[in-house]
């Protein structure tokens, strides 16, 4: 890991991955999107404010994006100090600076969000961690795999916060869902025009000159006939 992750493990070391255990089994999803649709998705945080309205009562737009190492993106968002007016993200806004004392006081009021190309999302809560693999499952398909990990005897406050965050981070997940299914129905439109859209997109760009490189159907102007 440190040699792929390089100063972003640095970053990782307060919250003891390696003291972790799974909190639940590993679960597959199925998303009726292409698998690079589901990653572009993970590549950039500008969708927040109009894709997760609850992240967005809950967090400032800073998102930090962009600062990494070549292959990893990253994207850190702090928390508001105004209050959510949601049940389950006020209570988690109250709780987690309590609640995850086993971390710096700064870290308490931060998620972050490493996507690692081609295909692996990290995402780095106080309460708990998780991962996820975008599974290709033929066109239009694709597998989302993962499951979470913390830090093993929490207390009650800890598994409260546990509790609030997989409710919050639930709804998020089935936004992307819908996001990613509206942009794929968009490419079948025929009135779609490739981007990049904002030089905020240099992760994606990456990851796309990533696919040029490696799949030579990827450098044709138009669809292989057999997907057209
Ligand atoms: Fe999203």
């Amino acid at each position: 890991m440190q040699k792929t992750w390089g100063k972003l493990a640095e970053e990782l070391a307060p919250y003891r991955f390696e003291d972790m255990v799974p909190l639940a089994p590993i679960t597959t999803d199925v998303w009726n999107v292409d698998w690079k649709i589901a990653m572009d998705n993970y590549l950039e945080s500008y969708h927040v404010p109009i894709g997760h309205p609850g992240l967005y009562r809950m967090f400032t737009p800073d998102y930090e994006d962009q600062a990494s190492v070549p292959g990893v993106a990253r994207g850190l968002s702090w928390m508001r100090e105004q209050l959510s007016s949601r049940w389950s993200e006020r209570m988690y806004q109250k709780l987690i600076v309590k609640a995850a004392g086993h971390l710096p006081e700064p870290l308490r009021r931060c998620w972050r969000f490493y996507s690692a190309l081609p295909n692996l999302g990290i995402d780095v809560f106080p309460d708990q961690m998780d991962f996820f693999q975008l599974l290709p499952g033929g066109p239009g398909k694709c597998i989302v795999r993962g499951t979470t990990f913390g830090l093993p005897d929490p207390s009650p406050a800890l598994r409260a916060a546990r509790f609030l965050s997989n409710r919050i981070n639930t709804q998020v997940n089935n936004e992307d869902k819908w996001l990613c299914g509206r942009v794929q129905r968009g490419l079948a439109s025929g009135s779609y025009k490739p981007g990049p859209l904002s030089n905020i997109e240099g992760w994606m760009h990456e990851f796309h000159n990533l696919l040029r490189e490696r799949i030579p159907e990827f450098r044709l102007p138009q669809a292989p006939k057999q997907f057209a």
